[in-house]
């Protein structure tokens, strides 16, 4: 289980805080989502849970421990908000083997597969790529890290129907030995994934369960 402990946060250059108590404890077995408005602290709730930035009070515990930064880092896999602008490698290929040592191509061919990506050719620019196919190939990334937390940032977003449909069953899949949290504005686009009780929504920094 993932637990968020009463997080706040204040950017050193913001005027206001963004989280302020929120709190919420994750199972994995289902997807959970967090809806929000625009500037409401969804990116920054996963920056914290991920261990790309430290909370200013709060704690982030798996199974009961308090994990520091680089544990947190170690434990999620966090697909961005605008993956094109975090993509390192310099082609498909390379984006998708890098920090692994050995991966046998038969299972990153799966694993394109499995997010809808067979037959796009590796030399390939990941720039190149349309803008549903770089953010499943920032899933596919992580899904090769196979973190035990998965955190997705607007997964929806450059979609078309045809895809989104697919994406939302592989991540009802994805979150059935996982711990999984989708954050989004658009909170009726998950209706048929996410169970009432699984999902809350970020306002004035904290963390309400919705319906
Ligand atoms: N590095 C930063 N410095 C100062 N303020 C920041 C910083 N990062 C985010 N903020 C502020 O924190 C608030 C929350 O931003 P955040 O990106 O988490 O919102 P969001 O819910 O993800 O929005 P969106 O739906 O547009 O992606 C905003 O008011 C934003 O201006
Ligand atoms: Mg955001």
């Amino acid at each position: 289980m993932l637990e968020l402990r009463s997080l706040h946060y204040q950017a050193a250059t913001a005027p206001e805080p963004v989280l302020r108590g929120a709190s919420v404890a994750l199972e994995p077995g289902a997807p959970a989502l967090v809806a929000g408005r625009s500037g409401s602290g969804k990116t920054t709730l996963l920056d914290l849970i991920c261990g790309l930035a430290d909370p200013s009070s709060g704690s982030i515990l798996w199974k009961g421990e308090a994990l520091n930064a680089r544990q947190r880092r170690w434990l999620c896999g966090l697909v961005f908000q605008f993956p094109e602008r975090h993509f390192l490698g310099l082609s498909v290929g390379q984006e998708l083997k890098l920090g692994q040592r050995r991966l046998p191509s038969e299972q990153v061919e799966a694993v394109l597969a499995q997010v809808g990506l067979q037959g796009v050719p590796l030399q390939q620019a990941p720039e190149r790529l349309s803008g549903g196919q770089q953010r499943r190939l920032a899933l596919a990334v992580q899904l090769l890290r196979n973190p035990q937390v998965l955190l997705l940032d607007e997964p929806t977003a450059g979609l078309d129907w045809s895809v989104r449909d697919e994406v939302l069953q592989l991540l009802g899949a994805l979150s059935r030995d996982r711990v999984l949290l989708v954050v989004t504005h658009e909170p009726e686009l998950f209706d048929g994934l996410v169970e009432p009780g699984r999902a809350w929504r970020l306002e004035e920094g904290l963390l309400a369960q919705m319906r």
